[in-house]
Formats: structure tokens, sequence, C-alpha cells
């Protein structure tokens, strides 16, 4: 199955979606936490940075108090503050450098020394041997350290504050970004599940409630070859199916009914006629030497007609399956050379017939029954091609479906579209009054369904008729 062929498939098609839509989360996660982890660490170093800020506020707050009341207690205290400050920014000097730059770092190590130093001068000379201006320019500068080493610490600490509001912000558009590929896909999958899942199989839902009511309308032929396309053929195969099952039903239906109401009438008629045949019978001998030419040409009439009487009635009683029936194993082309045998009288010259049928295949059969049915299947043919044309008997196996097929056709008119549908029905006929029955047809009909078989026709006008019999294969015997 190539790629593109696969993606057409449904399932294969929600697979990738529902693959691409976990990958993209996935992506998304690990994204996510590894700015979450540098955010952390950024938080700390803005905690750290904070810190500072306070460790060197808390010295200066020590400073001033140690000049006003000038406890030993402050001082070293102011001192401690700042001791604290240098591991602090000892300890996150590596960061710190990267962050600020070597120049910043140094400034800052220089200010806190220079800081130190000075309040220790200050403090060694408070005695006053080192002069009053001295004195005022050293705790000035001591002063502006202080101040200066607080206001670059700010500094820094807006910066790391700065660095978290950028990482925030850079975060925003991936964020976006992951929100608007998540909605594609989730419009993606909707419109796999609904265009090509939901839509098609209401439509297929609604088709079977219409099949449900009796009216055998097929689907258009589907678009796409996924499942929803198999399963739109499937439902069609079986439409047609139930269509073919439901004419088969109502014509059965057809000829049992009618088989009962003619198989009484001619069971009555059965009789008349025997008793009126044998008195005729008994006329035609017993008066044969005193009645004249005219009468017994009457007598005779009445004879033939009651035989040609008989015979519908034998016929009548035929379609309403009164005979024996009894399935044997039989060699279908004896059987057919046979019943082509016993019309060969009836077959003009110009009509050629042709026996298509191999040697060796078995259908369990009622011989007199199938006879009579392929009689009736020739004797249209012949009938309807007139003085020429080619009579055409085809046989072959169906392996597959374990089915014999045997075909009879003919280069006579064929028949019409319109007729096509009834022929099968008793009683129709298109020949003229007294010509025909309109048993023929559906009497090959009922022995094909005795024989669990089918037949159907197929024609186009000018190019003759077919007709197609299906019979179950004998299994043991071929
Ligand atoms: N081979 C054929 N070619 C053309 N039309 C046919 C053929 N076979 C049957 N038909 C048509 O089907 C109709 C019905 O056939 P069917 O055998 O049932 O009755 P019939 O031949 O008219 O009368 P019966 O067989 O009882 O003498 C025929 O009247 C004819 O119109
Ligand atoms: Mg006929």
């Amino acid at each position: 199955m190539g790629l593109w062929q696969g993606l057409s498939k449904i399932r294969v098609r929600l697979a990738v979606g529902f693959a691409a839509a976990f990958l993209g989360m996935a992506l998304f996660g690990a994204l996510s936490y590894s700015y979450f982890l540098g955010m952390e660490r950024k938080l700390v170093f803005l905690s750290q940075a904070d810190g500072m800020v306070n460790m060197v506020l808390e010295a200066r707050r020590y400073e001033k108090n140690y000049f006003l009341y000038r406890h030993d207690q402050d001082y070293s205290l102011a001192l401690d503050y700042l001791d604290r400050y240098e591991a602090m920014l000892a300890n996150d000097r590596e960061h710190l450098v990267r962050g600020h730059g070597q120049a910043a770092i140094a400034g800052l190590q220089k200010l806190s020394a220079d800081y130190r130093r000075q309040f220790i001068w200050v403090r060694e000379h408070l005695n006053g041997d080192a002069g009053v201006a001295r004195m005022d320019q050293a705790v000035t500068r001591l002063r502006a350290s202080g101040k200066e080493l607080i206001s670059r610490l700010e500094v820094l600490a807006r910066a790391e504050r700065q660095g978290i509001t950028d990482l925030l912000r850079e975060y925003r558009p991936l964020l976006v970004a992951f929100l608007a590929l998540l909605a594609g896909l989730g419009g993606g999958l909707a419109y796999a599940l609904i265009a090509r899942l939901i839509r098609p199989l209401q439509t297929i839902e609604a088709a079977t409630e219409v099949v449900a009511h009796g009216d055998y309308q097929t689907l258009p032929r589907p678009t796409h070859r996924d499942e929803i396309g198999s399963l739109v053929n499937a439902f069609n195969r079986m439409v047609s199916q139930l269509r073919r099952n439901n004419e088969q039903v109502i014509q059965t239906e057809k000829l049992t009914a009618l088989g009962t109401l003619t198989s009484g009438v001619a069971h009555e008629l059965n009789n008349p006629l025997n008793n009126i045949s044998t008195s005729c019978q008994i006329l035609l001998e017993e008066l044969d030497r005193d009645v004249d030419e005219y009468h017994r040409e009457l007598l005779a009439a009445i004879d033939q007609q009651v035989a040609k009487a008989r015979d519908i009635v034998s016929s009548l009683l035929e379609f309403s399956r009164q005979r024996e029936f009894r399935l044997r194993p039989e060699n279908l082309r004896t059987v057919v050379r046979e019943s082509l045998k016993l019309i060969r009288g009836e077959v003009p010259a110009g009509i050629q017939t042709r026996l298509l049928v191999p040697e060796g295949i078995q259908v369990q059969m009622d011989k007199a029954h199938m006879v009579q049915a392929l009689l009736n299947l020739a004797m249209n043919a012949v009938q309807a091609m007139g003085e020429e044309g080619v009579l055409t008997i085809t046989a072959r196996l169906l392996a597959q479906t374990r089915r014999v097929e045997l075909v009879v056709e003919d280069t006579g008119p064929g028949i019409p579209a319109e007729v096509l549908p009834r022929i099968f029905d008793p009683f129709f006929t298109t020949k003229e009054v007294g010509a025909g029955t309109g048993l023929g047809l559906s009497i090959v009909y009922g022995v094909m369904e005795r024989h669990h078989g089918r037949v159907e026709a197929e024609s186009r006008p000018g190019r003759g008729a077919r007709f197609i019999i299906t019979l179950p294969m004998d299994d043991e015997r071929s």
C-alpha cells in the first residue's frame, strides 16, 4: 500500500493526526519545561541580587548608627553585613560576570573594598588625630562609596528583573504558536471526523431507512477510496441483491397464487374433457360406416380441439406443480440434447442449432421437468426467429460460486424493454389469441426455482434474446 493510498484511509488519517497532536504537545511541554527551569534560575538570582542590596543597606544602617552612638557593636555588625554581601557576590560571580560583564562585577568588588577600607580608616582616626577637615572628607567619601554601591546593586537587580520579563516575552509567541497549531490540528481532525466519517454515515443511515421501507435505492458511487467508500460499495451490493431477491419473492408469490387457482380449475376440466374425448372416440368408431363425410369431419374436429384443450390443461397442471418431482444427478449435455431432439420436427430448415455444452457436467435435476423447461425456451427462440437464425445453448462451470451456468440464446428480434419485466408472468404472451397460453416462461421460472436455481432474461432489441440459467453444481459428481 503506497503512502498516498494509505493516507486516504480514515483510520490512518486519524492516527497520523493524533500522533502529530501528541508530538506537538510533547515538544511544547519540553520547551515549556526548559523555559520554566531558566525562569526558576533567574528568580533565584533575582532574589540573590535583592539579598545583596539588602545586605549593603543593612551595613549602611549600622554605619549610620555607629556614627550616631559610637557603639563598637554597630561597627562590627556593619562589616559583618559587608562580609556577607561579599560572600554572596563571590558565590554568584560566574553568573553575574556572564550577565553583567567582568568590568561591572570588578567595579562592585572594588567599591565594597573601598567602602570597607574607608570605614576602617575613619574608625581608626575618630580620636581626631587626622584633623577635622581630613576626617570630614573621609566620611563624605565613605558615604559616597556606600551610596554608589547600593545604586549599582539596584541597577543589577533591575537588570535581573528585566531578564525575567524578557524570558516571559519570548515565551508568549511560543505559547500562541502552539495554541494555533493545536487549533489547526483539532480543526483538521474534526473535519476528518465530520466530513469523511459522520456525514457519510448519516447518508448511509438515511439510505438504509429508505431500503427498509422497500425502496431499493442504491447510493451514488463513492468518490473516496476509504473505509466509507468500501462501506458504500458493500451497501450498494447488498441493495442490488435485496432487490433481486425481492423480485424473486414477488414472482414466486404470483406463481403460487395462480398455481392454486389453476390447478383447481384444471382438475375440474380434466374429467369432462376426458369424457368428451372418450365419447367422441366411441362415436367415431361406432358411426364409422353409416355417417357421411361431413359429420365425420366434424367429429374429428371435436376430437382435435379436445386434445388441444387437454394439452392446455396438462400445461396448467405442470405450471401448478402437480407432477412428481425428484432430483437425481444427470448429465447436462445429454438432457439438453434430448430436449433439442424433441423439437427437431418444429424447427425450420433455416434455423441452425449449436450445442456448446461440455461433456461431464453433472447437475442434480428432475429430468422431465428440466426437459420441459428447456423445450419451452427453445420453442420460444424458434418461434421468435421465424424462418432463419441460430439457436445457441452454452454451459460452463462457475467454480467460484459452485454453480453451473446454462445460456439459451437466439438471433431473433429480441424482447422490447417494456415487455422484458413481464415475460415470466403467467399468462403473459405477445402472441395472437390461441397461439400461446403465456405459461411457457412461468413454467421455466418455477422449474428453475424447484432446482434451487434461477433464470434471468437479457435482450438488446434487434440482437436476439438471452436466457441465463444458473443451477447449483452437483458437488459429489462434478
Ligand atoms: N426468445 C424470445 N425472443 C423474443 N421474445 C420472447 C422470447 N421468449 C419469450 N419471448 C416473449 O415472452 C412472451 C412470453 O413467453 P412465454 O413462453 O411465457 O409464452 P408464449 O410463448 O407467448 O406462450 P406459450 O409458451 O405458452 O406457448 C412471449 O409471448 C414473447 O413475447
Ligand atoms: Mg413460449
